[in-house]
């Protein structure tokens, strides 16, 4: 089963509009050529319409970073998957790791605001991942295991993009080793495998945690990695479109 590449961009708390439009003018002209990778950058909400603006006639796709499990009504600050729909976007960041951390996100939230950005036609990249505590405990594939059968129940396979991001790799620098990320990648592809039978082959699993432009040739070149998430070297152009272009798998 071939997947095509996917690397995306999660900008977190990051840029305004208009230096969300200064990054794009540099960065569409950098990955023209790129046609064999599915390119997804995802800038803060307030950001998004300068963004779809600009990438109206670009292959790129536009992500929200959350989005909120309700339809509309008085949920005072939340965004509704149609106003993301509206603002032009086709994907959506579920389940960061910052997320469940700092906001609280249980498995059963994520669960619920992956299924309505299902019905909204958005795709949904789904983050998981284990914290050193976790790892240490030799709880990771537990963790796992739990992230992905209570997040995605009753979840359709298509529109579905898994990204594996380990906690204590997420901005601190250290990156997983090729063999700790295809060990990972691969336990989760059996549990999709568990979930969804012959429609998990085309479940791509992007790795998250201090890519750079050092490292993503070395990591996409794990058997069971199709992409990346990238925070902090997305924020660059010159550095983002270099990642966006890795080295190809032989
Ligand atoms: P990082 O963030 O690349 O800055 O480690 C990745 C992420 O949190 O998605």
């Amino acid at each position: 089963m071939m997947r095509k590449p996917c690397i995306a961009a999660n900008w977190k708390m990051n840029k305004t509009a208009a230096e969300t439009r200064a990054f794009l003018n540099d960065f569409i002209p950098l990955v023209a050529d790129a046609n064999n990778v599915d390119i997804v950058i995802a800038p803060p909400f307030t950001s998004l319409c300068a963004a779809a603006e600009l990438l109206s006639d670009s292959p790129i796709h536009l992500a929200a970073q959350n989005l909120f499990y309700e339809e509309k009504g008085a949920y005072t600050g939340e965004i509704a998957p149609y106003m993301l729909t509206d603002a032009g976007c086709s994907h959506v960041i579920i389940g960061h790791s910052e997320r469940r951390h700092y906001f609280k996100e249980t498995d059963e939230v994520l669960n619920r605001k992956t299924i309505i950005a299902g019905k909204h036609e958005l795709k949904v990249i789904f983050c998981i991942g284990e914290s050193l505590e976790e790892r240490e405990a030799g709880k990771t594939f537990d963790v796992l295991n739990r992230e992905i059968c209570e997040g995605l129940k009753d979840v359709p396979a298509a529109g579905i993009t898994v990204a594996y991001e380990p906690i204590w790799a997420i901005g601190t620098g250290k990156t997983a080793t090729t063999e700790q990320a295809q060990e990972a990648h691969h336990y989760i592809r059996e549990r999709l495998a568990a979930l969804y039978g012959a429609a998990a082959g085309e479940i791509r699993i992007l790795y998250g945690g201090s890519v750079t432009a050092d490292n993503v040739d070395a990591l996409m070149s794990c058997n069971d990695v199709d992409g990346a998430l990238v925070g902090g070297a997305s924020l660059k152009p010159d550095i983002f479109s270099r990642i966006v272009k890795f080295k190809a798998k032989l």
